[in-house]
């Protein structure tokens, strides 16, 4: 796809890898809505990136999700990239012996986890494939899922949502094919971002850099060069761009 004039959604786009691809779109010529719900990290990138354009909502709500995909339609008078990157990491076991009265996954996480990883991915894509659809346009969809979508222990919703998420990419690469939008999964290992150390203690990250056979975790301009590959490579279809550093769980 040749990025400059292209148009793009980021979700997400407030912090970490989001933020660092809206940056990157941007440079390539890329216009770019940054979608987040945290109004004040959106405010944040728009001072750094006076062309960008910003839209707060929350993902994870159809209404909303519904509203903004319009609103950057008529914006931007259509869209050839989606990337849904908005995620939260959260960590609970099934059963947790140390957790009274009641010791198994709370129900509430679940639905939490669920909610922002995986129906916000299903909501936005339904949305955005429709207008380029009705526009026929071709575009590409570009989903970010995790290396705990092999089942990471302690990671019993958010694994199990980025499973869905990397399925849901192989469906619409079948399904959306013909249509000329093609899907593609990133799926990062461990990388080196505030939402990795507010997620995983110190140790047991140790842990995971030890069993790395890089020893190290990743860079965000690592995971940023793939999404951008994934996006540039009009070949590249119903794939999971794994960059782990050889990590397998
Ligand atoms: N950081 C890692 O090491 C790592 C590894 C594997 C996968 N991932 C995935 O990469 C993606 C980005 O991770 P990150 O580390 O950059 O995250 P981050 O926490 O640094 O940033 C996430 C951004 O998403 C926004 N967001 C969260 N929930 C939202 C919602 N409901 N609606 C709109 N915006 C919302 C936040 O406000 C924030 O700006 C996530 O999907 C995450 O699961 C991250």
């Amino acid at each position: 796809m040749k990025l400059d004039g292209a148009r793009a959604i980021v979700t997400g786009a407030g912090a970490g890898f989001g933020r660092a691809l809206t940056l990157k779109l941007l440079s390539a010529g890329v216009k770019v809505a940054a979608v987040d719900m945290d109004e004040t990290k959106l405010a944040e990138l728009a001072a750094e990136a006076p062309d960008v354009s910003t839209f707060v909502c929350n993902v994870a709500d159809n209404d909303q999700v519904e509203k903004t995909v319009a609103d950057v339609f008529s914006a931007f008078n259509g869209l050839e990239i989606l990337v849904n990157n908005a995620g939260i990491m959260k960590n609970a076991p099934l059963i947790n012996l140390l957790q009274r009265p009641d010791r198994k996954h709370s129900l509430e996480l679940w639905h939490q986890v669920v909610s922002v990883n995986q129906n916000s991915v299903f909501y936005m894509s339904r949305a955005v494939a429709d207008k380029m659809v009705g526009a026929r346009s071709k575009g590409v969809i570009v989903n970010i899922s995790s290396i705990s979508a092999r089942g990471n222990i302690g990671q019993t919703a958010y694994s199990a949502t980025k499973a869905a998420v990397e399925a849901m990419t192989k469906v619409w690469a079948k399904e959306l094919g013909s249509f000329g939008i093609r899907a593609v999964a990133v799926a990062p290992g461990f990388i080196d971002t505030a939402g990795t150390a507010a997620a995983i203690e110190e140790k047991m990250l140790q842990r995971w850099v030890d069993q790395t056979p890089l020893r190290r975790t990743g860079r965000i301009d690592e995971i940023i060069a793939t999404i951008m590959f994934a996006i540039e490579n009009d070949f590249i279809n119903g794939e999971v761009l794994s960059v782990n550093g050889g990590l397998v769980l």
